[in-house]
């Protein structure tokens, strides 16, 4: 049985399979509508979520099969002191795969040890988000038609950004990949991905608090929401929250095909006015979202 916890669980070639899985469901919807018939998705989602959560559901309900869960840790026994482990022993006696979510970081993987049925981190604190990544890479493969060779600029909370840690785990297998990672110096890139993905695998990347200098070079703009809620204090968050905020002037000096995407929610860090320039990706990238969902279901429940 496999879990998806990281995304480095799978090998670039399981990610290419993915992908071409996920681009023979948009070409056939119709092939796959029944392929999960009664099976049951259970999202335990301790956590708040808008596109990671419905994305899961709705990509279960167009394999043909059913949805159970919590969107809120309040309304489920975890608000009576139940431990994960408990949480996990007794819905894997009702589901046949679970996405959960989680504020702490590692919960993903206490379920995993004790669940009987393949578990999803669908987010656990600032830690991962692998498959926001896996949207990421559709997207990246669907727009640039390629992972290698690419400036791959990452602007905002690089600190407690978990689709950030996630996605530069996955770019950093490929060759020819540079990283930009521009934030504000509180906010920089936790050392143990530095040290652990960048240095160790020798990628290039720089770091720096100006986007507006970095922009020129960039294939791909990942912007990221400043992460209030794992902040410890209202007043850091405040000074740090509008650090960035890309608006259609600061991509004048932008390259033609860049390819600006975030996983949303965005709170000011990209001005409306940007979504109308082609190079916009992020709603695309919430639907590319979806089809990798239902691409990973199908291959972690074994179905044909
Ligand atoms: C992200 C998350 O939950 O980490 N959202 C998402 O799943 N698309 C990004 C965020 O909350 O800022």
């Amino acid at each position: 049985m496999r879990h998806l916890l990281d995304i480095l669980d799978f090998s670039t070639e399981e990610l290419d399979e993915l992908i071409a899985k996920a681009c023979d469901i948009i070409e056939n919807p119709d092939k796959y509508a029944e392929k999960c018939r009664r099976k049951k998705l259970a999202t335990l989602f301790f956590e708040p979520s808008t596109r990671t959560r419905l994305s899961f559901e709705a990509a279960m309900y167009e394999l043909g099969g059913n949805v159970i869960g919590f969107s809120e840790g309040r309304s489920s026994s975890a608000s009576k002191g139940e431990s994960v482990s408990d949480t996990i022993k007794v819905v894997s006696n009702y589901a046949d795969i679970i996405a959960m979510r989680h504020p702490k970081e590692g919960a993903p993987m206490v379920a995993s040890m004790v669940s009987s049925i393949p578990i999803i981190n669908a987010g656990d604190g600032g830690h991962n988000h692998p498959t926001q990544t896996l949207a990421d890479l559709l997207t990246i493969y669907r727009e640039k038609g390629r992972f290698s060779d690419l400036t791959v600029g990452l602007c905002g909370d690089l600190k407690f950004g978990r689709t950030v840690h996630s996605l530069i785990n996955a770019l950093s297998r490929y060759s020819g990949i540079k990283f930009v990672l521009i934030s504000p110096e509180e906010l920089r890139l936790p050392d143990y991905v530095t040290n652990n993905v960048l240095i160790k695998n020798s990628i290039p990347y720089e770091e720096t608090t100006d986007l507006l200098e970095a922009m020129p070079k960039l294939d791909i703009l990942y912007m990221t929401r400043v992460q209030r809620e794992r902040f410890f204090n209202e007043q850091d968050y405040i000074r740090l929250k509008d650090s960035y905020i890309l608006t259609p002037d600061k991509l004048d000096n932008a390259k033609a095909d860049l390819c600006i995407m975030h996983p949303l929610p965005r709170v000011n860090e990209i001005s409306v006015a940007v979504d109308n320039d082609p190079r916009a990706c992020y709603f695309k990238q919430v639907l590319n979202g979806k089809y990798m969902r239902m691409a990973l279901i199908l291959k972690l429940l074994e179905v044909e």
